[in-house]
């Protein structure tokens, strides 16, 4: 054990020097890479903007692109109008430009999009005398030979430009409807002017061109139950026809609010029962309202799925870098912010086992130790060290910033032992008294572990059940319906050091269907705390409360036992059923 702790305190050390020659943390060359976390899972790709009407992100966010990114699509730059704006005249100017510098940073490229009936040339449809093929009442042969023979020199003249650089192509793109009643986009250009078989033209047309490549049909909402089916469908009668098909592109163009993570995983399994390989093509996760930490969230789940799914996702596309040249721009969607920053959502998918906080704490510092001026005298990671390592005056320390979930002890002796003192930001740190009276310290993550899981409990009413409150099941609740105050205690068996407490109510529950707030939400409630389980504290109290879940932190107290107390179940007057899926409470123990 002391021998463990002495070589860990080394290697932090090591850590340590590394983090204190700079402050600048935010740099993105300092930040971890996505493309190397993820590289043994699937390519980590970005869209990027080259073409001269667009913001030239290639060049605004190249070092972001360079140290996170080993795929690249251009946003604009491969689509028809881009390529061939005028019959047989082919401008491959700005995607020679991508082309050049995904070769120059090892990154493959991603061809899209071949045919589609958006950001395609009305030449296109247009027979020898100008008028529209598509808006005939009756399309003649020689009117469909004319689109097949013009969409089939493009895919030619396309695919043999860019060779096999371009490993794979979205061949056709949203071509089903979202109209229930057909499969096939009916109002597409193609689909008037060549039938619904211009899709099996174009495939069969692109592997004949390029037998290397690997062929894609990309599709939006595509993990949607009112559409998914649909596209197996199609994707379907492509394959028994013998159509060179390899992947399914879902595009991802998603919000905080869903798809839910299990409509999500169905479509992928929908799809690679079909033996497609997967691309999420288009990834952004648009705010919709909810916060930057609730978007954290959901690209921590969404990438945990797809990691998961690593046998059949091959490459994951964010469709851009940062927020600032987003296509939804007006819904923050992406991985960076407007500065150029890393948000939440970057942290979250660092590592998806970790809250975004503590990946982010890892890397640029849980700690930050100010003076009384309120500047930054050192940053540390977590981590175990000795006082006398410091490459700053702890005495000229008065105030600490410590990162949410995470706990400074200083000990009065060497190596973490003798008596202990907690801290977490305060504005108030003595950091002369510590350096006189302690030796060493840790920085930790205490916020891992749910402390009140499957602990013993007691409930003033519906004893019986007051267990599914702390059974970590969030399907079964605890749901006393009868004169309120409703209160349940956990006995955490020995005393803790708390710093969050979080209930799950009502809303979270399968029966409301997972929803973020509800009058049905206990309103007044809090927590108590105790020593004996005779002695009761107020430790945290919340008032008029809608949300359906409540997730607190604490100003480090110290309890054997925690109670939930509600004086008021429901927002409603009328109604006095309270229902807590989960009571959680986060800490570490007192030695
Ligand atoms: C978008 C681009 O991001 C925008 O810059 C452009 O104005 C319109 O097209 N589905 C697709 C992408 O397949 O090509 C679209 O890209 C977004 C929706």
């Amino acid at each position: 054990m002391k021998k463990q702790r002495i070589i860990s305190i080394i290697s932090i050390l090591v850590a340590f020097v590394l983090i204190s020659s700079s402050t600048a943390l935010a740099d993105s060359y300092m930040l971890p890479s996505l493309s190397e976390i993820y590289k043994d899972h699937f390519h980590i790709g970005t869209a990027v903007s080259v073409a001269s009407w667009a913001p030239k992100t290639l060049f605004s966010h190249g070092d972001i692109i360079k140290r996170q990114f080993n795929s690249l699509t251009a946003e604009n730059a491969m689509k028809p109008d881009y390529l061939q704006p005028r019959p047989g005249v082919f401008n491959f100017r700005e995607p020679g430009n991508l082309i050049r510098f995904a070769e120059d940073n090892d990154m493959v490229v991603r061809g899209h999009t071949l045919v589609w009936h958006g950001q395609t040339p009305d030449w296109f449809f247009r027979d020898k005398s100008g008028n529209r093929i598509d808006e005939k009442a009756v399309v003649t042969e020689e009117d469909r030979q004319l689109v097949i023979d013009r969409m089939e020199a493009h895919i030619e003249g396309v695919m043999t430009h860019f060779g096999d650089i371009v490993y794979c192509w979205d061949v056709v793109n949203e071509a089903v409807t979202d109209d229930a009643a057909h499969i096939h986009r009916q109002d597409s250009p193609w689909v008037r002017s060549v039938g619904e078989d211009f899709i099996k033209i174009a495939f069969r047309k692109a592997h004949e061109v390029n037998p290397n490549a690997k062929l894609f049909y990309n599709d939006y909402n595509a993990v949607a139950p009112y559409k998914r089916g649909r596209i197996v469908s199609m994707l379907k009668d492509m394959i028994n026809d013998g159509v060179p098909i390899h992947g399914m592109g879902i595009q991802g163009h998603w919000s905080v609010n869903g798809p839910s993570i299990s409509e999500i995983e169905d479509a992928l399994k929908m799809y690679a029962d079909l033996g497609l390989e997967i691309h999420i093509t288009e990834l952004d996760v648009g705010l919709d309202g909810a916060t930057e930490e609730q978007q954290a969230e959901r690209y921590r789940e969404i990438f945990q799925l797809f990691k998961k799914y690593d046998h059949v996702i091959t490459s994951v596309t964010l469709w851009g870098v940062a927020d600032d040249a987003s296509w939804r721009g007006d819904e923050d969607p992406l991985l960076f912010n407007r500065n150029h920053e890393p948000k939440p959502a970057f942290w979250a998918i660092v590592d998806t086992d970790k809250p975004w906080y503590v990946n982010k704490a890892e890397c640029n510092g849980a700690v930050m130790f100010k003076n009384n001026a309120g500047e930054n005298l050192g940053t540390l990671v977590p981590g175990e060290y000795a006082l006398d390592s410091l490459d700053f005056k702890l005495e000229e320390a008065a105030g600490l910033e410590v990162i949410k979930g995470h706990l400074v002890t200083f000990y009065e002796l060497e190596d973490l032992q003798g008596d202990a003192w907690h801290f977490i930001s305060t504005d108030e740190f003595n950091g002369a008294d510590l350096a006189n009276k302690a030796k060493s310290f840790t920085i930790q993550y205490v916020d891992a572990a749910n402390i009140a899981l499957n602990k013993s409990v007691e409930a003033n009413v519906r004893q019986d059940r007051a267990h599914r409150a702390v059974d970590g099941d969030n399907v079964s609740s605890w749901s006393p319906s009868d004169e309120p105050p409703y209160w349940v205690t956990v006995d955490l068996e020995e005393p803790y050091l708390l710093n969050r407490w979080v209930v799950k109510l009502q809303g979270t529950g399968p029966l409301a269907g997972g929803i973020a707030e509800s009058p049905l939400n206990a309103a007044d409630f809090k927590l108590m705390i105790s020593e004996d389980g005779v002695n009761w504290l107020d430790a945290d109290t919340v008032e008029g409360n809608t949300a359906s879940v409540c997730d607190r932190d604490l100003n480090l107290v110290t309890a054997r036992y925690v109670r939930l107390y509600v004086t008021r179940p429901t927002s409603l007057d009328i109604n006095k059923n309270l229902v807590v899926y989960e009571f959680e409470v986060y800490g570490m123990p007192l030695e």
